[in-house]
């Protein structure tokens, strides 16, 4: 039987009002409830537990806001934010109603492991909590990992990551990637552009950071009738700004983001000489 018809046999609220879907980290469990009165709501997280013991806190999760990826997350059962999730032998400390963790973006996080090659200088331009740097500085033989992070929580939880999974290639900067790329450049051998939206007014920052054959992943999100016409004119004009050449080496739809929108990542090589 299906979760969600379980769900509502052991609360005996209509199925109308379970959500369908939901996400678990660690032992905490997140579903959107937008029709379900408090009391509902507290039926439908005390059923979850029940059904699902290793649950230890339910929250409702309402959207993730603005530039810092700020969830809106509220506690509707247990006591806890904070968890420890395990993802491809990965621990990443978090606490739910500060940071989001997109479970969607498993296989790219495993897809790009598999494209590092040994000695590379990565920048991850918007490392969160480590999304990508933990498990790129986990599996992979880089030589050194940048991590950016301008959102201050998410930015403790990325240096107490690093300490959780014992890495020590993996440098820390609190701040806007911006404004490291106003600093250094012809520095990394990979970028990682790991956020959207508006993604693009940052591709200026990733083609100055890259040495000559550099390797960037630009994640956007673009309406199904602007691909991929409009992520490959954004590259183009960011690389013949600084009058460098560009590859499209790979480009992939990530999830979908909402009808009709998708979350995608072009991969390029930018060519300096
Ligand atoms: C949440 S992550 C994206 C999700 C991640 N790629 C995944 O796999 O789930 C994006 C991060 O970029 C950070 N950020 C936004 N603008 C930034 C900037 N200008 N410089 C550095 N970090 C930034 C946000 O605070 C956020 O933590």
């Amino acid at each position: 039987m299906a979760f969600k018809q379980k769900l509502a046999n052991v609360t005996g609220l209509k199925p109308s009002l379970i959500p369908s879907s939901y996400q678990i980290l660690g032992d905490i469990m997140l579903l959107k409830v937008p029709n379900a009165t408090q009391a509902e709501k507290n039926k439908i997280a005390r059923g979850a537990m029940l059904l699902l013991p290793y649950v230890r806190s339910v929250c409702e999760i309402k959207e993730v806001k603005g530039e810092l990826r700020q969830p809106a997350v509220k506690l509707i059962a247990g006591e806890r934010t904070e968890t420890i999730h395990t993802e491809n032998n990965v621990k990443y400390h978090l606490d739910v109603s500060k940071i989001m963790f997109s479970k969607g973006n498993l296989n790219e996080r495993q897809r790009l492991i598999k494209k590092i090659k040994k000695d590379e200088t990565i920048v991850d331009m918007f490392a969160g909590i480590g999304y990508f740097s933990l498990p790129i500085a986990k599996h992979t033989k880089a030589k050194k990992i940048v991590a950016i992070e301008k959102n201050l929580d998410a930015f403790r939880f990325l240096k107490n990551n690093i300490q959780l999974n014992n890495l020590t290639n993996v440098q820390t900067i609190w701040g806007d990637c911006k404004d490291f790329a106003k600093s250094v450049t012809n520095f990394a051998d990979r970028i990682i552009m790991g956020y959207f939206p508006d993604t693009e007014e940052f591709l200026p920052y990733a083609v100055r950071i890259a040495k000559n054959n550099a390797i960037v992943h630009f994640h956007n999100i673009y309406s199904a009738k602007d691909l991929w016409k409009k992520p490959l004119k954004q590259i183009e004009e960011a690389c013949s700004q600084q009058s460098c050449g560009f590859e499209v080496l790979e480009k992939k739809k990530v999830k979908s983001y909402k009808p009709g929108v998708f979350h995608v990542v072009v991969d390029f090589k930018i060519i300096k000489e």
